[in-house]
């Protein structure tokens, strides 16, 4: 498929599957369990439907919103992915060029393939860099140093991940890092020698924000490793609040989906949360985001920027998502399958296209700005 054949989330998806090695496609595709939250994820949005407004003077249409102190052209931001080259040589460069085309965040991963230091060196669009909590604290200040030193605009850490999630498609394929492909594996990547080439004529593979804490150039150390000897499962608000404090400015947690949490958030000086259930790759049967959105937006969201993610792939699941009072919205394999399939002009085409879908749907709801959007145009089946 070509990349003018592209025209929506699932065009793309078929396009990365069809150039992707069978691990690393269902690497990205795949989600925990037997994947109930992720299916939710996206059908939840169908739950309401849209009351447009008409004849309201819709020529200008702004789309941009303030969020996490960041003025951001668009109302959607490139979430933080791991692992990025491995899908496309272009990897987090394809995807923050692509953000900076259209003005809005992304979010550089700890388990990123490209360093801090090189993308924000290259890109004036905000970043937030999505964080792990380890358990050597003082490597913890020493990678918050680093992301200060660098501009980050805010950081952003993961606190749906203190394990991993059970993804079963990556445990029958033996998809790791580095690889210990087992034979259905080995036999799925020689069939996508076009993604090999691509692969072993770039850059060779690596995790700059973690290279000089883990060696995982050598195979000694794997990322599953890193997960269940680096990171430290005992983390609690106090560590959290301390970590606010030291950071000293824009701090989100991601992965946050209890009204008591949000409120936690709140009190300890997060500026935002990250409602996410992790695009279903953690709890299965954990509420959607979506289903979730509303509640917490009523305890907290006067308090702090209030943002989710997870099953966005439309234009609508966005306005309704900022109907219900989210004020920004992230991209997880929204942006990954193009990435995958064409690299840095597939994620552009796909920004695109959502940017395409927002000012149209916009228009059609009867709104100028992103602020009109309210509960008052939502309802619920
Ligand atoms: C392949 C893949 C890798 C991810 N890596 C990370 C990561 O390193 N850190 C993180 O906080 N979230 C990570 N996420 C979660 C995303 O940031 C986001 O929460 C999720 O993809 C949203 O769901 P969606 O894909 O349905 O949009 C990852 C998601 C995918 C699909």
């Amino acid at each position: 498929m070509t990349l003018s054949k592209c025209f929506n989330f699932q065009d793309f998806r078929q396009a990365a599957r069809r150039r992707l090695p069978g691990p690393i496609f269902n690497y990205i595709d795949g989600a925990a369990d037997d994947e109930t939250t992720y299916r939710r994820n996206t059908s939840a949005f169908e739950s309401c439907d849209l009351v447009p407004r008409i004849l309201r003077g819709v020529e200008d249409v702004d789309l941009s919103v303030t969020v996490l102190g960041q003025k951001l052209d668009l109302p959607v931001y490139c979430s933080p992915t791991a692992l990025q080259r491995l899908f496309h040589h272009e990897g987090e460069r394809g995807v923050a060029a692509a953000a900076e085309t259209y003005g809005t965040m992304f979010g550089v991963s700890s388990l990123g393939t490209a360093s801090i230091e090189e993308i924000a060196k290259k890109h004036s669009n905000p970043q937030v860099y999505q964080f792990y909590f380890h358990k050597d604290r003082g490597l913890n200040s020493a990678m918050m140093q680093r992301a200060k030193e660098n501009g980050i605009a805010a950081m952003m850490l993961t606190v749906d991940s203190i394990t991993g999630g059970n993804r079963e498609r990556d445990l029958r394929t033996g998809f790791a890092i580095p690889f210990r492909l087992n034979l259905r594996g080995i036999t799925e990547f020689a069939m996508k020698p076009a993604w090999a080439l691509n692969y072993f004529t770039h850059e060779k593979f690596s995790l700059p924000q973690l290279d000089e804490h883990i060696d995982f150039g050598s195979g000694t150390a794997s990322i599953g490793q890193y997960f269940t000897e680096m990171l430290d499962p005992s983390l609690n608000w106090d560590d959290v609040a301390r970590m606010v404090a030291e950071w000293d400015g824009q701090f989100c947690l991601k992965g946050v989906m209890s009204v008591e949490d949000a409120k936690r958030a709140a009190e300890i000086g997060c500026t935002g949360i990250v409602v996410s259930n992790h695009g279903g790759r953690q709890l299965d049967g954990s509420r959607s985001s979506f289903d979730q959105l509303a509640e917490i937006v009523d305890a907290v969201g006067d308090k702090l920027d209030v943002i989710m993610d997870s099953g966005v792939t439309r234009g609508t699941h966005v306005l309704k998502a900022l109907s219900l009072g989210a004020k920004a919205v992230g991209l997880g394999r929204y942006y990954l399958f193009p990435l995958a399939a064409y690299g840095r002009a597939g994620v552009e085409r796909a920004l695109g296209q959502m940017k395409a879908e927002l000012v149209r749907d916009m228009r059609l709801m009867g709104c100028r700005e992103i602020g009109e959007l309210s509960r008052a145009n939502l309802r619920f089946r």
